[in-house]
């Protein structure tokens, strides 16, 4: 409501509000007064079901009472908390207040328990229980959605515990992608590549780099066309972490296996991301789930589970 330049349709509201309620009250009185002319013998005149009458009493006291309570009730709500149009009642509460203030505490309360950490190396964190399992809850709330509650991930989603890294798996690496989020860039590359037969040849190439099942003729054929791809992939195909470029030779497929869907990948390109997670979580937070995410594809060195 505070878009509006003037006021007005805040007070249409505050109007229409009060009017509704003053107005509720207003019924409750008249119909109180109101005589409904009665037989002799209390009734109202109606009947069913052959001898079941209406009797003409008036309202118990009791439920008009709670009636006009409820309006009063309502009245002094509407002045303590926001309701009437954009007043925002006199102890100013809102539901981002009271979140931030329950956020806040609750990040109080769990300072003292995140000070043991912050100063611990992750490899020995991982061998701390209570670290582990702090770890294991923050990835159940705020990373399973994508990665899988086993961390296994998913197609487009990749796998955190085969010790296979698009970005690097060390545990400053890993804290970094979880700080700063990640965004792996793969450019449409038909053009560079040349005709389609050519992407043809050049997936197939890509196949036998894992020696996974392909076509022979259309690797070799494919295979000076991988030129295109080695600035990024490397000559040899085994990925480079500092641009997020996986390794092609070791038949682990973040988007999918075979002719087709390398072919879609480099027609069409990809552009994948791990959100950055440095508003959501304290870095106290990060560094204990950046030792968790290591710890699953070091588990020699991680606390037994
Ligand atoms: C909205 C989905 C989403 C959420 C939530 C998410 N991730 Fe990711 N994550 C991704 C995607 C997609 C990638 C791959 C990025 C790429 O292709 O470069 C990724 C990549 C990663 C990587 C890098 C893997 C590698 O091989 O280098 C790590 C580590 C990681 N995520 C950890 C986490 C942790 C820990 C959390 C929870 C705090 C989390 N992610 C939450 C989608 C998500
Ligand atoms: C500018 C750098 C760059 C170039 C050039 C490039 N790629 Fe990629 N490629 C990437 C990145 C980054 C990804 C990962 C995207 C992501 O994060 O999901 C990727 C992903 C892939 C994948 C998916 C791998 C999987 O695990 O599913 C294939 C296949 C692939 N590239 C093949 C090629 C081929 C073939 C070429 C040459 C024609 C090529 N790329 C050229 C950067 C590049």
């Amino acid at each position: 409501m505070s878009d509006f330049i003037n006021n007005f349709w805040s007070m249409y509201v505050v109007a229409l509000t009060l009017l509704g309620i003053l107005g509720c009250l207003l019924l409750l009185i008249v119909v109180a007064r109101k005589k409904v002319v009665s037989a002799a013998d209390n009734t109202t005149g109606h009947v069913w079901d052959e001898d079941l009458r209406e009797l003409n009493n008036p309202m118990p006291k009791w439920w008009m009472g709670l009636f006009v309570i409820t309006v009063v009730f309502s009245l002094a709500y509407l002045a303590i908390y926001p309701g009437l149009g954009s007043y925002t009642g006199k102890l100013a509460w809102s539901q981002t207040g009271a979140y931030e203030k329950e956020v806040a505490k609750a990040q109080a309360d769990l300072e003292p328990l995140y000070a043991r950490f912050t100063s611990m190396p992750a490899q020995e964190m991982a061998r701390d229980t209570q670290a582990m399992a702090i770890g294991e809850r923050l990835f159940m709330n705020n990373c399973a959605q994508c990665h899988g509650s086993d961390a296994r991930g998913g197609k487009s989603f990749p796998n955190l515990t085969d010790g296979d890294w698009l970005h690097g798996g060390t545990p400053e690496k890993i804290r970094e992608t979880i700080t700063n989020g990640r965004i792996g860039v793969m450019p449409p590359m038909a053009a560079a590549v040349g005709t389609a037969d050519d992407v043809r040849n050049v997936a197939h190439y890509v196949l036998s780099l894992s020696g996974s099942p392909h076509d022979s003729v259309r690797a070799s054929l494919g295979k000076s066309k991988f030129v295109a791809c080695a600035a990024c992939h490397g000559m040899d195909g085994k990925g480079n972490q500092a641009m997020g470029a996986p390794n092609l030779t070791d038949d682990i497929w973040l988007h999918g296996y075979g002719e087709a869907a390398i072919m879609n990948i480099v027609n069409n390109g990809k552009q994948n991301e791990m959100p950055a997670q440095k508003e959501k979580l304290t870095e106290a937070q990060i560094a204990v789930l950046a030792s968790y995410v290591w710890s699953l594809s070091n588990k020699s060195g991680a606390a037994p589970q």
